[in-house]
């Protein structure tokens, strides 16, 4: 056997079909992975050393070849064969063609099965700390906007229609909590991710004495897998950590939709850094939201993997099968489109403004103060349900006479109500309801400064 030839090609007759090769080839996805197959290989060779599988002398030659190797890769100075399959094999194969005898004795109790099932729990658990760190600083532009607009009052929207006044910190902090559990729900993916699945061979574990533990400690796991039948086929791990991806892609999604509507004209309520908008190649007065746009967009990318990675998982016979190597093309593919639109809804947020002016002008349109108004009845003994019905009627006579609530006359108010008393007016009108609000949580300034307060001190410790 040629030291280039694939050991199992002593078992196969004949070269491969070039299809075949181009088919079943994945190096050109998994050979991101590089790092984490080396770190990889030096433990588990570091522990065939110290169980005397291996010698010393033969481990410092592995050890040695793999750091060449890797250095190599890194400077772009690898040269990556299609023929190898996969990136495990164009590693290994590369050392035993350097370091001759001792490079061949590098998989002695391992299988690629329990091999690529360690690297990519090892590369997801520094992906997962990227996307972390870029959800925290887009929590961090969130919250410093926020400290510009405590006292500004904006229409809160339900059904898309005016609903309670809100102030603007209020509304840009609830992005900081939705992307929060985001981070919980990755921290807690990292959790249960971190275990050692090295060690369980191709499906059965190895009749030689490996110390998995040992791999555990050197890999920084917490703890070993304890079936090894499940070990080589669990790909759950990739699905959650696809879904945590898509929850982003979601949050994301409605931020972006909420800028696009808001930045138009017919809103009017925000404006966005020209560095982030594009143009029309038509119409010359374009001045388009593309980048949120495409936030929008690449959403539908992130929910594709997760579909595409359940669907690999779905009814494969129990042990490792090929299926599982498509599982790359997805995780790397929901994990850079999440970077990229974390980055971009960055890059927006630390660039846009509230037009205040604008927004001011028109809050006193579509009755946000009417909920207060029927509250303020409550406070004087009208069972709910019958304040409701007379605040009702009150707008609807606004609406006759093209008033706002606190236009009416007291004697207007006091024909629906006999119990409403000049004191009304300090319930009344967007600004002065949001001042109002007492409820923990509720989106009222004096709720938003402590909220600020809560997030910077947070943000802060990562
Ligand atoms: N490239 C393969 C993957 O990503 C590695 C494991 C191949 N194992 C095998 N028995 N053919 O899953």
């Amino acid at each position: 056997m040629t030291e280039t030839q694939k050991s199992w090609e002593k078992r196969l007759a004949g070269e491969p079909d070039e299809l075949t090769i181009n088919f079943v080839e994945s190096l050109s996805t998994d050979k991101r992975l590089y790092k984490y197959d080396i770190v990889g290989s030096i433990a588990h060779a570091q522990m065939l050393a110290d169980q005397k599988l291996i010698t010393r002398e033969e481990f410092k030659q592995i050890k040695d070849g793999l750091i060449q190797i890797s250095e190599e890769i890194a400077a772009g100075r690898f040269e990556f064969n299609k023929k190898y399959e996969d990136i495990h094999m164009a590693i290994e194969t590369t050392l035993v063609e350097r370091i001759g005898e001792p490079g061949k004795k590098l998989h002695t109790g391992r299988s690629r099965n329990d091999q690529v099932a360690t690297d990519i729990r090892l590369w997801m658990r520094d992906e997962i700390e990227i996307v972390q760190a870029k959800i925290t600083l887009l929590q961090k532009a969130f919250v410093k906007l926020a400290q510009k607009y405590t006292e500004d009052i904006m229409p809160g929207y339900t059904h898309l229609q005016r609903a309670q006044p809100v102030s603007i910190a209020s509304y840009l902090l609830s992005f900081v909590e939705r992307l929060e559990r985001d981070f919980i729900r990755l921290k807690n993916c990292k959790t249960l991710l971190n275990l050692s699945p090295l060690g369980s061979g191709a499906i059965g574990g190895s009749t030689l004495p490996l110390d998995r533990k040992s791999t555990k400690e050197q890999l920084g796991f917490s703890d070993i897998t304890y079936n090894s039948i499940d070990a080589v086929g669990d790909r759950d791990f990739c699905a959650e950590f696809i879904f945590d991806c898509t929850m982003i892609a979601t949050h994301l999604s409605g931020l972006a939709e909420d800028l696009i509507l808001y930045s138009s004209n017919e809103f009017g309520f925000l404006s966005v850094d020209d560095a982030y908008c594009t143009s029309s190649s038509m119409m010359p007065q374009k001045r388009n939201l593309d980048v949120a746009e495409l936030i929008r967009g690449k959403t539908g990318r992130v929910y594709g993997s997760l579909i595409a990675m359940l669907t690999i998982l779905k009814a494969q016979p129990s042990g490792y099968n090929r299926d599982l190597q498509e599982d790359k093309v997805h995780i790397f593919a929901a994990a850079d489109t999440i970077e990229a639109s974390l980055d971009m809804a960055c890059a927006i947020i630390s660039h846009s403004r509230f037009d205040i002016k604008n927004i001011s002008a028109g809050l006193d349109k579509g009755f946000l103060d009417a909920t207060a108004l029927a509250e303020y009845l409550v406070g004087r003994g009208i069972a709910f349900r019958r304040a409701h019905g007379i605040v009702g009627s009150l707008v609807a006579e606004c609406e006759k006479q093209n008033k706002r609530l606190n236009e009416l006359t007291l004697d207007e108010l006091k024909q629906q109500s006999e119990v409403i008393e000049a004191d009304v007016y300090d319930n009344l009108g967007a600004t002065k309801v949001a001042e109002k609000y007492v409820t923990e949580g509720a989106a009222g300034p004096k709720q938003a400064k402590r909220q600020i307060e809560y997030w910077t001190k947070q943000l802060g410790q990562r």
